[in-house]
């Protein structure tokens, strides 16, 4: 793994928990939160001048379905971003009060419902990039093969964390801050605040679930189809279409 490639993982890793941090709101306050805002849209500037090339590419190569998926997912973020950024200058508190608007109630619920909608999209960007990620860790921690054993605790601990994640979509009051509806119930932070990242965190790791195992599902669909008969099972686990960039990055 390259010195940039593992660069790249660090902003990633401080992107995603700024993100995270920014839902608390209520927490440590305006100031705080906005400054934890600017500081992920900076990260994800970064970000995508690193991918430069991966949006240049996109009118050239031919798309299966995946790619398909993979290209409309980040589409919707980044127009996800754009609109919780623009939002942000509007109803702006701290950094950037001179742009605020005089009625801005409107803005600010369009600004909590569209973050609540890129938590899912960004989860669903990570899904879709969980073999990479899981040959970045396996790399760092120097695992070079397979174990059953391991295989099966890492499952067990995903499913559990998907199963959370399911009453987590509940404890947040997700549905009402999705439909960008007005909601008084503000999450107690004297009362827990890891009880709050807690359930960010597992509604997140229920999507990366869905989508990975998702993506891992249509995969084999395919190459049962192509092969006409069932794939070997080694065979579908070893299938990565991404770790090659560990040592190309
Ligand atoms: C990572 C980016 C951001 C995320 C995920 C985010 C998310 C949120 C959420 C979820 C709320 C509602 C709080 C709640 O209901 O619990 C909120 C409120 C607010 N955000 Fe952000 N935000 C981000 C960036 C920013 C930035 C950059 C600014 C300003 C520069 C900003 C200004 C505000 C303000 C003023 C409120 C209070 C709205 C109200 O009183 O209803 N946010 N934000
Ligand atoms: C907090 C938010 C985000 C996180 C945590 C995140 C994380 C990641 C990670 C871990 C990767 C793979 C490793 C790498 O190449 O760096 C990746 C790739 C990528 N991300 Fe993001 N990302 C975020 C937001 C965005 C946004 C807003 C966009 C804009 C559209 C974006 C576009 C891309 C692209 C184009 C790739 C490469 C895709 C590919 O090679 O298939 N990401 N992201």
């Amino acid at each position: 793994m390259t010195p940039v490639f593992l660069l790249r993982l660090v902003l990633d890793c401080t992107a995603a928990g700024l993100l995270l941090f920014a839902f608390a709101y209520f927490w440590q306050g305006n100031a705080a939160h906005e400054l934890a805002g600017i500081g992920m849209f900076v990260l994800l500037i970064i970000h995508n001048a690193f991918h430069r090339r991966w949006f240049a590419a996109l009118p050239k190569v031919p798309r299966e379905r995946r790619a398909k998926f993979n290209t409309a997912m980040t589409m919707m973020l980044l127009a996800g971003m754009v609109a919780l950024l623009a939002t942000s200058l509007t109803i702006s508190e701290t950094l950037f009060a001179g742009l605020r608007l005089d009625d801005d109630s409107t803005a600010r619920l369009i600004h909590a419902g569209i973050a609540y909608w890129l938590l899912l999209i960004v989860a669903i960007h990570l899904g879709l990039r969980w073999p990479l990620l899981m040959a970045a860790a396996r790399k760092l921690l120097g695992i070079a093969h397979a174990n059953a054993a391991r295989t099966a605790v890492l499952r067990l601990m995903a499913i559990g964390i998907a199963v959370q994640g399911v009453s987590s979509v509940f404890a947040l009051n997700l549905r009402s801050r999705l439909l960008f509806r007005i909601s008084l119930d503000w999450w107690n932070f004297e009362e827990s605040v890891v009880g709050f990242f807690g359930h960010c965190m597992a509604v997140a790791g229920l999507c990366m679930f869905l989508t990975y195992y998702s993506m891992q599902w249509l995969q084999h669909r395919k190459r049962v189809s192509a092969s006409g008969r069932p794939a070997p099972r080694t065979q579908v686990m070893k299938h990565n279409p991404q770790p090659e960039r560990l040592q190309k990055d």
